[in-house]
């Protein structure tokens, strides 16, 4: 039997559209035991919303997030609005009992983050934070070739996140997407975007970050607010650290929108005592493998062609060699979730994980700040 589960959502813009695809594809792919019903959604346009509504097939559109939060036929809360909003909206979710599902990063900083993971976990109910690179097919199969030993000791975990759309000076603060560039509405600048996607694959491939050293940078410093007027920016705009990982291992990662041709670099590399894997999101359907116990006139890498259902997510999807794209990550995640909900056990990365990465992130800014190394644990 399917279960209805009737979804709240706040914000239309990018993260809408691809939550509002998966809540709809996911039971076409999936044999889960729940079913999204689309109940409600809530932004800042009302005219906008209701056409987004309209497009995507919410049942009905509300003005403010706090109507989703009071309805009783609502029973998720998904937040998809900018960082500054995600504490509000998922501690007042979480005191009305609801399920609540959070786009990353989880917060705009770690007191932020505290105190909604502490919510949701007295609330007793699942939550969980759309780290959705966890669910491209070629992450989770590394993540599988490490579990199983094949790469032995790591020694090395190197991590980019490379985009290049912030150059020109041109490029406002504030408004769709470019709250991105205004502190109090982001947070932080590429650490809390783009390093906090590297730090939650990491953590999830190679477990937990001990210490770290931190540089950023912001090389464009006076840019313009939509209506014309001076804004400083004050958000990183680079952020490069080095980690050190409780297994002995070491780790660089870099992030940056100043990567002039890259568009969205997300890439790792681990090197382990028998072998090393290599992904790139812009091959997202590749995974590359070296073998160091592959006889030496075969040694080399190997791609490996993430399609097949063997692979993780892929039975699910299309027959070997079609590769699927980055909004099924969105799907697999949440198939993964309503999973999770029916053998009511915790889905991953939840709120926890997702603290674990803040406080990663945080402590990347502090060092960078105090130029000094520092232990994300103590903070
Ligand atoms: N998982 C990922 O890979 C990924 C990718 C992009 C963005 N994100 C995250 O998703 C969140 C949203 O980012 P986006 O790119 O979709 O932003 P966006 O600018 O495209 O859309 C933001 C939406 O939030 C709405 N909104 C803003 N303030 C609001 C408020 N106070 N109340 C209600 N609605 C409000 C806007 O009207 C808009 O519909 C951010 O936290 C971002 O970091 C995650």
């Amino acid at each position: 039997m399917v279960n209805q589960l009737k979804i709240g959502m706040v914000g239309t813009g990018f993260m809408g559209r691809a939550h509002s695809n998966a809540y709809r594809r996911v039971n076409q792919f999936f044999n889960v035991a729940y079913e999204p019903v689309l109940k409600a959604v809530a932004a800042r346009s009302k005219d906008k919303t209701e056409a987004f509504a309209r497009r995507w097939g919410w049942e009905r559109v509300e003005s403010d997030w706090k109507k989703l939060v009071d309805a009783p036929d609502i029973d998720v809360i998904d937040i998809c609005s900018p960082n500054n909003t995600h504490h509000e909206i998922a501690m007042a979710a979480a005191q009305k009992g609801k399920i609540v599902l959070c786009e990353k990063p989880l917060a705009i900083n770690l007191t932020q983050a505290r105190e909604m993971t502490q919510a949701v976990e007295k609330s007793g109910k699942l939550n969980m934070v759309w780290f959705n690179y966890r669910r491209v097919p070629a992450i989770s199969l590394a993540k599988q070739v490490i579990d199983e030993g094949r790469l032995g000791k790591i020694f090395h975990y190197r991590a980019t996140y490379l985009q290049d759309w912030t150059i020109s000076p041109k490029v406002p603060v504030g408004g769709a997407a470019t709250w991105r560039l205004e502190k109090e509405v982001a947070g932080a600048g590429v650490s809390g975007d783009l390093s906090a996607h590297n730090i939650d694959t990491a953590l999830w491939l190679n477990g937990s970050i001990s210490r770290v050293f931190g540089m950023t940078e912001i090389f464009i410093r006076n840019r313009q607010r939509l209506d014309g007027t001076p804004a400083s920016v004050e958000i990183d705009d680079v952020c490069t650290f080095l980690a050190q990982f409780q297994n002995g291992s070491n780790g660089t990662f870099e992030a940056t929108r100043y990567a002039r041709g890259r568009k969205n670099k997300n890439s790792f590399e681990i090197n382990g005592e028998k072998g090393s894997l290599y992904f790139d999101l812009e091959n997202m359907h590749q995974l590359q493998y070296f073998n160091h116990d592959d006889p030496d006139h075969l040694q080399g890498w190997r791609t490996i062609l993430v399609t097949g259902s063997e692979h993780p997510y892929m039975a699910n999807w299309w027959v070997p060699g079609c590769v699927i794209g980055y909004e099924h990550t969105f799907i697999n995640a949440l198939a993964d979730f309503l999973k999770a909900l029916e053998k009511n056990e915790r889905v991953r990365p939840d709120f926890r994980d997702a603290l674990e990465t803040q406080s990663v992130v945080e402590a990347v800014l502090e060092s960078a700040r105090a130029e000094k190394w520092i232990k994300p644990e103590e903070l």
